[in-house]
């Protein structure tokens, strides 16, 4: 049976269990028409990563890196936010916003990297290093946050970095990668937490450089979740929001891309003269898609919407722990693009 215009019950039960709303959709809908109607009915606000699919993108109200997400979701006025993101992005919105809805269209949308940092495992790497302080990579758990001292997204790791006195010994946890840049860039020590986002360490060097070979022209555009052996040939290394940037402030007219697929949408539309190939991954595939954030669909969004389901909830304790490090975060990062 398709949806109807009357609510059908959706069982929170079945929700829980499987992680979205599970219900099949009139195919005849305008989802866009339908969305943009829900949105304004409800005082809701939809807020997207530039991984989320194109129509999800061409919907939202914002669509950002993780810094724009999280200081978009510290400053809205809406009634619900719908977060078409990976998990974390949307824990951090509930974390900002203790009083408001935060839906996420399916919760089964991940992250590799957070789940590399199991809560208990790192409270005892934390114990190794008592005097360290915790700088933590925004994609990780409430869990991780909760234990961190000051977050950091790819667009404001480096600023923040270099504000921390440079005898105070630091944890940069979860990724490796980017933990590693950082060190290259501020010339500093920092203890690493060995973990790995999916995405972005299956880059293939020997694809990229016979890519470049064939492609001379093109700059290869790379976030700083890649591995060491990439980023080395990159001709730009940043956030998802500052190779946006690049690209359409370069002369150039070619770029080869290092990071999730989803990012070359807004690209294209920004650059319709210029030529933007994925870079590939060492499985054979032509271009990297998040298999978790890629789990949100505009179906799912739709539904996630009209029956204000999955929720995502949050112990207050564990709220109240998670924020001060997110806090820290934008007041030490005001202006940062
Ligand atoms: P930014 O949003 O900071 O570019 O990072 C991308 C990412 O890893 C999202 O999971």
């Amino acid at each position: 049976m398709t949806e109807t215009l009357d609510l059908p019950v959706v069982d929170p039960s079945e929700i829980e269990r499987i992680g979205f709303v599970d219900r099949p959709v009139d195919p005849t809908l305008d989802l866009f028409e339908e969305i943009e109607r829900l949105k304004e009915e409800k005082n809701a606000v939809l807020l997207a990563h530039y991984y989320q699919e194109g129509d999800i993108q061409d919907v939202a109200d914002y669509i950002g890196d993780s810094l724009g997400l999280a200081r978009e979701a510290a400053q809205t006025d809406a009634d619900i936010i719908v977060f078409a993101g990976a998990h974390f992005m949307a824990e951090t919105a509930k974390i900002l916003n203790p009083g408001k809805t935060v839906l996420l269209p399916d919760f089964n949308a991940g992250c590799s990297l957070a789940d590399s940092c199991p809560p208990d495992e790192f409270a005892a790497f934390r114990e190794q290093h008592p005097d360290h302080l915790v700088v933590s990579y925004i994609n990780c758990s409430a869990a991780i946050k909760a234990q961190t001292d000051i977050i950091v997204t790819s667009s404001n790791a480096e600023h923040i970095v270099r504000q921390i006195p440079e005898d105070q010994p630091v944890i940069f946890a979860p990724d490796r990668n980017l933990g590693r840049w950082l060190m290259e860039q501020t010339g500093r020590e920092m203890v690493l937490w060995d973990g790995s986002c999916i995405v972005h360490e299956i880059f293939s060097e020997e694809e990229i450089v016979r890519l470049k070979m064939r492609h001379p022209e093109a700059l290869l555009l790379a976030h700083p979740e890649c591995e060491q052996h990439v980023l080395r040939h990159a001709d730009h290394v940043g956030s998802t929001s500052s190779i946006r940037r690049f690209a359409a402030e370069s002369e150039a007219r070619e770029f080869v891309v290092a990071t999730e697929s989803g990012i070359l949408h807004q690209m294209q539309k920004d650059n319709p003269g210029k030529t933007f190939i994925p870079a590939p991954p060492d499985n054979g595939c032509a271009c990297n898609d998040c298999p978790h954030m890629k789990l949100n669909t505009l179906e799912k969004l739709y539904l996630c919407l009209r029956h204000e389901a999955p929720e995502l909830l949050m112990e207050e304790d564990l709220r109240v722990r998670a924020l001060r490090p997110i806090e820290r975060m934008l007041e030490m990062s005001a202006g940062v693009k």
